[in-house]
């Protein structure tokens, strides 16, 4: 199959990599020349586990090739993906689709023969139908189908997410559609991939609902954990409670600091502007967003608590910003909110992520002290912070941060360490959920 991504962004780079990988000729065309020539350098532009390796080698193979010229490759493509940004549109929250309709109307200019388009972007509700009508308006003549395929993928996990999908979801009404997007598919059809075949509204619908499903479980148990706090319960005991129920299911149980990310905070927005617009207001997903957005200032008020009630003055290290760990995304991050409140309150940052430093940069305040690695960061420190899980916080040697810190206070956002062994070492220890 002949494949363009239009988009080298997260989504178009992870899924054009992977469809080259399962044999298909794929064009990845970005619009940024820097992002394209550093591409063909073989130079890949996010950090995410695996994915330089997969670009390198396909490109080699001859089947992984990037361009800014849109056209000629459309030209000849059996299938275009649109996989540019939608961001949250400033003022409403509403899902800016101008990429997705600037791509639309090029992508409308240059396909010949039979092409099927597909959105691949998380778009609203009726944005297929909108693309329809733009290449429809400008290409009376056109012989195409718009197909709506979510991509599902996590960052940090994002290779493996997309070769073993535990679905892959196709909408369309078009016949003829499907069988091209059956033969894109048709390496993860080994894998026992299921796939739905849907209505194209349905399939827009399925990724906004699956995570502001996944945002509202983790909510959930962000809130049975403060009161865990309050009663003397254990977060982590409840969440296998529940999740060993199959109705319930374990994951997006972890207890955190809230959810950040280029795509929960975003798309329940969009989700709930969508639902307004449609008379059918989602109370429970406006309920989510506030209440982690909250939540993220709250986690800094949890340090200053922990510090005996007030920061100013003292030094606080902050072990992990990205907004999760293996990805260098600083996007909605919890750190950011965490490192403001503390600042409001008169502390001192210093600050470590093993990938996301250059991003942080460019969101946290000015002042913060960037460190090369966690022991220089917890040195001369009142507190430690672990904001995101990467695996080297997990396995810090206690002792070494105890002596390099002037008081031994670890506030463990992420309930990487068990209160016992932490406190044993005479640190001051507080976590999310477990116990008071
Ligand atoms: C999310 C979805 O999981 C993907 O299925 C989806 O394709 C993607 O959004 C998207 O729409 O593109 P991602 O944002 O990469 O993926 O990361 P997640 O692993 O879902 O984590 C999101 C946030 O929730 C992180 O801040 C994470 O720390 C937090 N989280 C996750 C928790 O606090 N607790 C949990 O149990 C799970």
């Amino acid at each position: 199959m002949k494949i363009v991504m239009v988009g080298s962004g997260y989504v178009g780079l992870v899924s054009g990599a992977c469809f080259a990988d399962f044999g298909h000729e794929v064009v990845c065309v970005d619009k940024l020349e820097s992002k394209v020539s550093a591409l063909k350098r073989g130079e890949i532009p996010i950090f995410e586990p695996g994915l330089s390796e997969i670009v390198r080698s396909n490109a080699a193979a001859g089947r992984l090739s990037f361009t800014t010229d849109l056209a000629g490759p459309v030209a000849g493509a059996d299938a275009v993906f649109i996989a540019v940004g939608t961001p949250s549109r400033r003022g409403d929250g509403f899902a800016d689709l101008s990429y997705v309709y600037a791509a639309t109307r090029e992508i409308a200019g240059a396909i010949r023969g039979y092409t099927v388009i597909v959105t691949k972007s998380t778009v609203p509700v009726g944005t297929g139908d909108e693309v329809e009508r733009i290449i429809r308006e400008l290409r009376p003549d056109a012989d195409f189908a718009v197909v709506s395929n979510p991509e599902f993928l996590r960052e940090g996990a994002a290779i493996e997410d997309f070769k073993r999908p535990d679905r892959i979801v196709v909408g369309t009404d078009d016949e003829r559609a499907r069988a091209v997007m059956a033969d894109i598919y048709r390496p993860l059809y080994l894998n026992n991939a299921p796939i739905l075949n849907t209505g194209r509204r349905t399939a827009e619908l399925t990724k906004y609902a699956a995570n502001a499903f996944l945002a509202t479980k983790i909510t959930f148990i962000n809130e049975i954990a403060d009161l865990c706090e309050q009663v003397g319960a254990n977060v982590q005991d409840v969440a296998r409670g529940m999740g060993l129920d199959n109705r319930i299911g374990g994951k997006f149980l972890h207890a955190g600091p809230g959810y950040g990310g280029s795509c929960f905070p975003k798309d329940t927005l969009a989700l709930i502007k969508t639902a307004q617009d449609h008379g059918t207001p989602s109370r429970i997903v406006e309920t989510v967003a506030a209440v982690n957005e909250q939540r993220k200032r709250a986690m800094g008020r949890k340090v200053v608590a922990a510090c005996g009630g007030s920061v100013r003055g003292k030094t606080i290290a902050v072990l992990g910003l990205t907004f999760k760990p293996n990805t260098d995304d600083m996007r909605d991050a919890p750190s950011i909110a965490v490192v403001t409140a503390l600042m409001d309150g008169g502390a001192t940052i210093r600050a470590y992520d093993p990938e996301g430093m250059e991003q942080a940069k460019a969101v946290l305040p000015a002042g913060v002290t960037y460190c090369r690695d966690a022991y220089e960061c917890v040195a001369g420190a009142d507190a430690a912070v672990i904001v995101t899980e990467w695996n080297i916080f997990r396995a810090l040697d206690l002792d070494r941060v105890k002596a390099a810190m002037v008081a031994p206070v670890l506030v463990d956002l992420r309930n990487v360490y068990r209160a016992e062994q932490v406190r044993a070492k005479g640190f001051t220890y507080a976590d999310v959920g477990r116990g008071l």
